[in-house]
């Protein structure tokens, strides 16, 4: 892994900014949480990354829905409802005078005994950050990623679903680690069957040509691999079918990714990001595709007017 700047502070970006801590706007470098919390002792709390464009807060009512499904699925009592919890968001958002940027809006079990038993917790704490965001540099739109094969294989579902979007990501760090390791961003992460789940932090989609019609097929695993039923998975599958583009939420195997014509990855952070080699192996033509470049088209066309449900 690259060594760590100790001289470059990255709560830096964050000194201006305001944070709401359960229902107060705190300066951001301020607002804490107790080291009781079962949020950091166990990572017992669930997490949502939204994005705002153009004062318009992208699906957030869908990143609501999904925030009350994580903290459901882990028997937390959100402390605020949804109306509630949406205007947090904007109100963040406009203590802060972004119109472009992003939000992390957080849930942990609240402060306890050191046990792992969540019962002591008696409240869960909300908080909500707003900021702007490092996307990657043009660049990587033009020309691609590199990837590798992650050897950690993503969680069991029977284990801890990836559809909670939980605080603890150790599994997604690891196989994060390991791409920095191989000198590449991301890495594909495969399930105990050795099909494809997504990447460290975004979902992923390939593009074949239909065995009979030659057309471009557009594939993505399905929620049953282990992946997070990403919100921007779901809007680009729309954008696709909308394009006349056949969609195929069906298994994906390495060979698939080694043998497809166009991979790109999907999420709030990386949008639609051309993967243009797999394990030093071109992926297609070794350039970003026309189908991918068509969906970022629609994507970033789309993000003009941002649908925020
Ligand atoms: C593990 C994982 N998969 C997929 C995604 C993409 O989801 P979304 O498009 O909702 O941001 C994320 C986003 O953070 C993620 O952490």
């Amino acid at each position: 892994m690259p060594e760590s700047h100790p001289d470059t502070n990255p709560l830096a970006a964050y000194a201006d900014r305001q944070v709401w801590v359960d229902g107060t706007l705190t300066p951001a470098l301020e607002a804490s949480v107790s080291v009781f919390d079962h949020g950091l002792l166990y990572g017992d709390g669930v997490f949502e990354g939204i994005r705002i464009y153009n004062g318009r807060i992208l699906k957030l009512a869908t990143h609501l829905r999904r925030f009350d499904q994580s903290a459901r699925a882990i028997r937390l009592n959100l402390p605020y409802d949804t109306a509630a919890l949406d205007a947090a968001c904007r109100d963040t958002v406009k203590a802060n005078g972004l119109s472009d940027g992003y939000i992390r809006l957080v849930a942990t079990r609240g402060p306890g005994s050191l046990g792992i038993d969540p019962v002591p917790c008696p409240r869960p704490r909300v908080f909500v950050i707003a900021a702007t965001i490092q996307l990657y540099p043009q660049s990587y739109y033009d020309q691609g990623l590199s990837v590798i094969s992650s050897s950690v294989v993503r969680n069991h579902p029977q284990a801890l679903s990836p559809r909670i979007k939980s605080l603890n990501y150790l599994n997604n760090i690891l196989a994060k680690i390991e791409a920095l390791d191989a000198g590449v961003l991301e890495s594909v992460m495969y399930n105990l069957e050795g099909n494809v789940a997504e990447a460290s932090a975004d979902n992923l989609f390939i593009v074949r040509p239909d065995a009979t019609t030659g057309q471009p097929v557009l594939w993505t695993p399905p929620l049953s691999a282990g992946c997070l039923e990403g919100v921007t998975r779901n809007l680009v599958i729309g954008l696709a079918r909308d394009a006349g583009i056949t969609v195929r939420e069906e298994n994906i195997t390495r060979h698939d990714l080694y043998t497809c014509d166009e991979f790109f990855l999907t999420g709030s952070g990386a949008e639609v990001v051309p993967v243009v080699t797999i394990d030093r192996r071109d992926v297609g033509t070794g350039k970003p595709g026309p189908v991918t470049q068509q969906l970022i088209t629609a994507f970033r066309a789309l993000m003009k007017h941002a649908p925020e449900d």
